[in-house]
C-alpha cells in the first residue's frame, strides 16, 4: 500500500504542477514586456541584487589594464618582416595577463618618447618582455618606462612592473648602473627548479598565493622555463650594494653547468618583480618540447599571473574608457608564428 501511494503521488503533484504552470508563465510574459522599472510587487531586483551580491573592494580597481612593451624584430629572424621599425609581443605575454582578469595596451617602443610616456596614463601596470636588445634605443624606452614607474609609486600610485628574463636583466644594468654587471649563463631552451634563499620574503611577493604544496614542488621539480645566455651570480648580486638595496633576493637557479645565478627577484620598496625565468610560456607557449606543461606548471604561470593583476588591481588610475578601447591590443591583429614548429606561437608584429 505504502508502495502504490508514493507511486500515485508523483501523477497527482505533476497535475497540479502543471495546473499551476501560468503563474510563472504569465509573470514571465509580464516582466519580458514591461519596461525596466516595472516590479508588479513581485520581484524586486535590485533589492534581490543588493542582498546576495556584497560589492567588491571599493579601494581596487576591477578593470585594469596592463602596458606589454615591444620589443625589436618580428620574433621569428625576418620570417614576417625584415623591416628596421618593426617591433613585436608574444601573444603568451597578452594571454598571460588576460588569463587573470585585465586587458594589455601594447607600449610600442618606437612610438615617439612623450606618446609613449603619455600611454603609460592609460594602464594600471606595465610588463617588459624576454628578448635580445639591451642597449639603442630599446634600451632608452626601457630606461625612461621603469624611471616613470618608480616616479608614479613614488606619487602614491600603486603601479607593479613585472620584468621577464631580459627585462629582469635591463632592470638589473639600470638599478646598478653598470651595462656590464651580467655574466654568462647557460641556461637556453631549459626547464628548472627555483630555490628559495633562507629567509625569503613569501608574503607581498610573486609565491605569495602559492599554495605550500606548490612552493615545494618548485623546489625539487622543473616547473619554470629558463631560456637565457646572460644572468647573475648571487655573490655577485648582493655584493653589489645597489642591487642589494633595491631588489630582496628571492630564488636562485642552476644551469647546465651547475652555477647558481638569481632567477626571482622583488624590490624592498616599489611593486617591482624581476623574473630570470618565464612565468608565461608555461601555459601559452608550445614550440619546445622543455617548457613544462603538467598541472603544476600551468598553476605556476597562473599565480603569476594572479599577483601581477592583483597589484594592478591596487592602482588608483582610472583612464578614459575610450582611449583605453582605441589602444588596446584588439586594435592589432596576430600572426601564428608558430606553424614553423620553432620560436613563438603567436606574435603580434607592430611595423
Ligand atoms: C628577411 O631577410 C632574410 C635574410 O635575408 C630572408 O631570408 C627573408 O626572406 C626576409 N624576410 C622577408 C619577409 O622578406
Ligand atoms: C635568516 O634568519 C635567521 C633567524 O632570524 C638568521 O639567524 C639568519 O642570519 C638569516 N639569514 C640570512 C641569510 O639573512
Amino acid at each position: 500500500m505504502a508502495i502504490d501511494a508514493v507511486r500515485s503521488s508523483p501523477a497527482t503533484t505533476m497535475t497540479s504542477f502543471w495546473s499551476y504552470m501560468w503563474i510563472p508563465t504569465l509573470i514571465i510574459l509580464l516582466r519580458c514586456v514591461g519596461s525596466a522599472d516595472a516590479h508588479f510587487g513581485i520581484f524586486m531586483p535590485n533589492q534581490r541584487s543588493s542582498s546576495t551580491c556584497p560589492a567588491p573592494d571599493p579601494d581596487l580597481y576591477y578593470r585594469p589594464v596592463i602596458g606589454i612593451v615591444s620589443h625589436p624584430g618580428d620574433g621569428d629572424s625576418g620570417s614576417f618582416t625584415n623591416a628596421t621599425s618593426a617591433s613585436y609581443i608574444a601573444a603568451s605575454y597578452v594571454k598571460f595577463v588576460e588569463s587573470a582578469g585585465a586587458r594589455v595596451i601594447p607600449l610600442i617602443y618606437t612610438e615617439p618618447p612623450e606618446k609613449l610616456l603619455k600611454k603609460l596614463d592609460l594602464v594600471n601596470g606595465v610588463l617588459f618582455t624576454g628578448g635580445w636588445a639591451n642597449s639603442g634605443l630599446y634600451f632608452k624606452t626601457i630606461r625612461a618606462i621603469f624611471k616613470k614607474v618608480l616616479e608614479k609609486n613614488d606619487g602614491g600610485n600603486h603601479f607593479p612592473l613585472y620584468a621577464t628574463c631580459l627585462g629582469f636583466e635591463l632592470i638589473t644594468m639600470i638599478v646598478s648602473e653598470d651595462n656590464n654587471i651580467l655574466e654568462e649563463v647557460s641556461a637556453r631552451n631549459q626547464a628548472s627548479t627555483l630555490q628559495f634563499t633562507e629567509n625569503a620574503t613569501i608574503d607581498g611577493t610573486v609565491f605569495e598565493r602559492f599554495p605550500p604544496g606548490l612552493l615545494k614542488k618548485l623546489t625539487t621539480d622543473c616547473l619554470v622555463m629558463q631560456n637565457h645566455h646572460l644572468g647573475i651570480s648571487p655573490g655577485r648580486f648582493l655584493d653589489n650594494k645597489k642591487l642589494s638595496r633595491f631588489f630582496e633576493l628571492l630564488t636562485t637557479s642552476k644551469d647546465e653547468n651547475n652555477k647558481d645565478y638569481v632567477s626571482t627577484v622583488r624590490s624592498w620598496n616599489y611593486p617591482v618583480t624581476g623574473f630570470q625565468w618565464h612565468p608565461e610560456k608555461n601555459t601559452f607557449e608550445w614550440a619546445s618540447p622543455r617548457i613544462p606543461h603538467t598541472e603544476e606548471a600551468i598553476q605556476v604561470t597562473q599565480y603569476a599571473a594572479n599577483f601581477l593583476v592583483s597589484e594592478a588591481r591596487k592602482s588608483i588610475n582610472r583612464p578614459p574608457a575610450q582611449e583605453v578601447l582605441d589602444n588596446l591590443i584588439y586594435n592589432y591583429i596576430p600572426t601564428y608564428s608558430g606553424k614553423a614548429g620553432r620560436g613563438f606561437d603567436q606574435v603580434y608584429i607592430f611595423t
